[in-house]
Formats: structure tokens, sequence, C-alpha cells
């Protein structure tokens, strides 16, 4: 398998267990109108923790215009025009890291507690084992809770904890958590049948 043939799997619709049907498909160049509302969303407490200035309709227009699903995957959720969620699948291409893929989620207020997360990190960690990545790493600050237990709900275990290690965009200080998973290669995936 290749990412190529992960991708020809979408768009894919999902139903989730309060039966709303999502469908799920990666970010495209027109999506940066839907994409930035998504960001503008988010409760302002959580913006502090993105490493990046999603707010700014030109940073997201930017990432709409240079996406390479090789690099950075996003893999979107919507519900009808509006984006509820996004999963991105992060790999180094190269480097001592080339075999680990790095995997981050945010779920639109509104839809959270609905199994949608778990879901999107489930499709995540299928396309990162088409894509024979050997591990997957999913970065936190230790006040993340929620996050770390829908990751630790999908297998991935505490692999580092760094006491008042990292700053959030208000230069306040937090702990660091990396939590990682180890796959199993399509054929031994196959074989657990
Ligand atoms: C964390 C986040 C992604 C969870 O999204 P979600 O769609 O609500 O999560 P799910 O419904 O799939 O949750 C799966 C399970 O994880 C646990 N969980 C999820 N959010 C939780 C929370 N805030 N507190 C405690 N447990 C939580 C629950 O056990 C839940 O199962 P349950 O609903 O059967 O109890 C969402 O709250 C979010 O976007 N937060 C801000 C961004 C963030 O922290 N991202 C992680 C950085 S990579």
């Amino acid at each position: 398998m290749s990412l190529e043939s992960a991708l020809d799997e979408y768009p894919k619709e999902i139903r989730l267990r309060d039966g709303l049907n999502v469908r799920m498909r990666p970010l495209e160049p027109d999506d940066h109108a839907a994409f930035h509302r998504f960001f503008t969303a988010l409760p302002a407490p959580e913006l502090l923790y993105i490493k990046h200035r999603v707010t700014e309709a030109e940073v997201v227009r930017a990432w709409c215009e240079s996406i390479d699903l090789g690099r950075n995957l996003p893999l979107l959720a919507w519900d009808g025009d509006n984006i509820i969620g996004v999963c991105t699948l992060h790999q180094s291409l190269g480097g001592w890291k080339r075999h680990i893929g790095r995997v981050s989620v945010h779920v639109h207020p509104l839809f959270r507690g609905r199994g949608l997360a778990q879901a999107m990190v489930a499709e995540i960690v299928n396309v990162a084992r088409a894509c024979s990545l050997e591990k997957l790493e999913a970065e936190f600050i230790g006040t993340q809770n929620g996050a770390i237990k829908v990751f630790g709900l999908i297998g991935f275990g505490e692999l580092a904890r760094i006491p008042a290690y990292v700053k959030d965009m208000q230069a306040i200080t937090h702990d660091y958590v990396l939590m990682g998973l180890d796959l199993l290669t399509d054929d031994e995936f196959a074989g657990m049948g």
C-alpha cells in the first residue's frame, strides 16, 4: 500500500455514535475559508497551544496554496459545508525521524464528545500504516488531559513527560508530554485477523 492508494478511499462517510454522518477527506486548495472558519470557532485558551497563528486567514490560505499531503496530511471531517474536525499526519520524509509520523487532532467545540476525535485518529493510523511508517507520535502540554485520554484509548502510550519544558503563545510554561504508538505493517496487521 502507498499514500496514494490509502487516499483513494476518500471521500469517505462515517457514522458517529449519535447517528451523525460525517464526510472525511484530505484538505483541498478551495477549503481555505471553511478551514479558517473552523479555527476561529476554537476557544481562545486552546489557540494558545497551537504552534501557528491559525486565526489569521492568510496563514490558513498559505497552507491551502501549498498542500503537500506526503508531508502534511490534514484529514478533514465535514458536516455539510462546515469542517467539524481535523486530524493531521506530519511526515519528515528524511532524517532520523523519517519512520515516525506525528499526529494532531482538533474537533469543533459543538461536535465534541461524540467519538469524532477517536474516529479521526483511527483513520490516520490506517493511513500511516499504508505509508509504511513504523511509529506515530503525538505531543501535548500536560493540561491537555482530554486529548491524552483520546490517544490512550487508540493505544498510544506515554513516552516522556518533561516538567515545565514548553511555553504556550502567552509564554506560560507547561509540562511537555510525548505519546507514541508502534505500527504493525500491513502484513502483520492482516495476520492478526
Ligand atoms: C481532545 C479533543 C480532540 C477530543 O475530541 P472529541 O471528538 O470530543 O473526542 P471523542 O469524543 O472521540 O472522545 C473519545 C474519548 O476520549 C475521552 N475524552 C475526550 N475528551 C475528553 C475530555 N475533555 N476529558 C476527558 N476525557 C475526554 C472520553 O473517554 C471519550 O470517550 P467517551 O465519550 O465515550 O467518554 C477535543 O476536545 C479538542 O479538539 N480539544 C482541543 C484540541 C486538543 O487538545 N488537541 C490535542 C492536541 S494534538
